[in-house]
């Protein structure tokens, strides 16, 4: 990285894009966000603002409504815009033109195979994918994800950026649905619908048992890791009874089918898997941000294993410059 930080573009400037270049602006880049929509890009500095209130951490972002702007100097770009493979085919066939030749091109989808947007792009080596997890400011991990056409200097240098920058880069070595993190929640998730569908438990029972049981030990701890330390013939012996027992649903469960069908789609509407009255939601989320602020906090203090480095950076001013 060079000293004085990386020049960093983030395209499209929504709820993860906001969040992904305050993260990189507080490591000390110089970020620029660009968004076609007017709304968005006025909509920028409150979400900065409202972050850097969490963090108490004032960071300087450019925001643009021309793309070639945002990106002619980026050594990096994040695309965080919709998730539709014809708007990222088209971003991404203007960062090719747009671009510095040696910037890095990098997609932040939840789903859409990396080898899809890129597909008849002349530099497949430096388009790869960064997942950052909602929000980015306070999730450090990012899978990086190398699709068949990523080089290996492509990986290298996303993952040895990220590191500075204080997130937890993890290289995903092949371009596959749900990358490692979304496909662990929703073997979970495919599970819980189904002890819920049989009747085996309540939606508030299954919560219950993940967040005060082995989810209260999932931060300090990985399930590998576990089962090492528990020993593996445990593990194999658990296996043996309850593998030919877990649901193995190959399409969605109909349960969650029949909920969506119903209209039963959550709290927008006050009922999914469990009722909701008005005000429970806000709480949760409350209580989420909470806890992410709380761990943030206390690895900054307990670790100097590069977590530290983003607030030693200081308060910069807030540069809102829309062009
Ligand atoms: N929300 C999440 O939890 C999450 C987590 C991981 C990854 N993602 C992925 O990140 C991306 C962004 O998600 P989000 O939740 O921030 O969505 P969002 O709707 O909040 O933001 C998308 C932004 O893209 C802008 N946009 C529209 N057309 C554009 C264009 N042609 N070029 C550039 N920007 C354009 C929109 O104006 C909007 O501001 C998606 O690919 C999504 O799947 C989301």
């Amino acid at each position: 990285m060079n000293p004085g930080g990386e020049n960093v573009a983030v395209v499209g400037a929504g709820r993860m894009g906001t969040s992904i270049a305050y993260a990189l602006a507080a490591a000390g880049h110089r970020v620029e966000v660009f968004d076609p929509v007017e709304a968005a890009r006025a909509a920028v500095p409150e979400r900065l603002a409202a972050i850097e209130a969490q963090l108490d951490l004032a960071v300087a972002v450019g925001v643009h409504d021309s793309l070639a702007a945002a990106v002619q100097r980026a050594d990096v770009v994040i695309e965080a815009g919709p998730e539709r493979l014809d708007a990222k085919r088209e971003i991404f066939a203007e960062l090719v033109r747009d671009a510095p030749v040696w910037a890095l091109l990098a997609t932040n989808t939840s789903a859409i195979p990396i080898a899809e947007i890129a597909a008849g792009l002349p530099t497949g080596e430096r388009i790869l994918g960064t997942h950052f997890w909602n929000p980015p400011h306070l999730v450090p991990l990012v899978e990086v994800v190398e699709a068949e056409t990523t080089g290996a200097a492509a990986v290298a240098r996303m993952v040895a950026f990220l590191r500075e920058a204080g997130m937890r880069p993890v290289h995903v070595k092949a371009d596959i649905p749900g990358f490692i993190g979304n496909r662990l929640q929703h073997a979970m998730k495919r599970e819980a619908i189904a002890l819920v569908a049989a009747g085996h438990c309540t939606a508030e029972a299954l919560d219950e048992v993940v967040r005060h049981g082995f989810g209260s030990r999932l931060a300090a701890i990985g399930p590998l890791e576990q089962a090492d330390l528990g020993g593996l013939e445990l593990t194999l012996a658990i296996h043996q009874t309850l593998m030919p027992d877990l649901d193995r649903t190959p399409v969605p469960h109909p349960l969650l089918v029949e909920k969506v069908e119903r209209g039963e789609v959550g709290v927008a509407v006050g009922r999914g898997f469990r009722d909701w009255a008005p005000g429970e939601a806000e709480e949760v989320r409350e209580r989420v941000t909470r806890e992410l602020l709380r761990r943030r906090a206390s690895e900054r203090t307990s670790s100097n294993d590069g977590m530290g480095t983003v607030d030693g950076v200081g308060n910069q001013k807030v540069r809102s410059d829309a062009q």
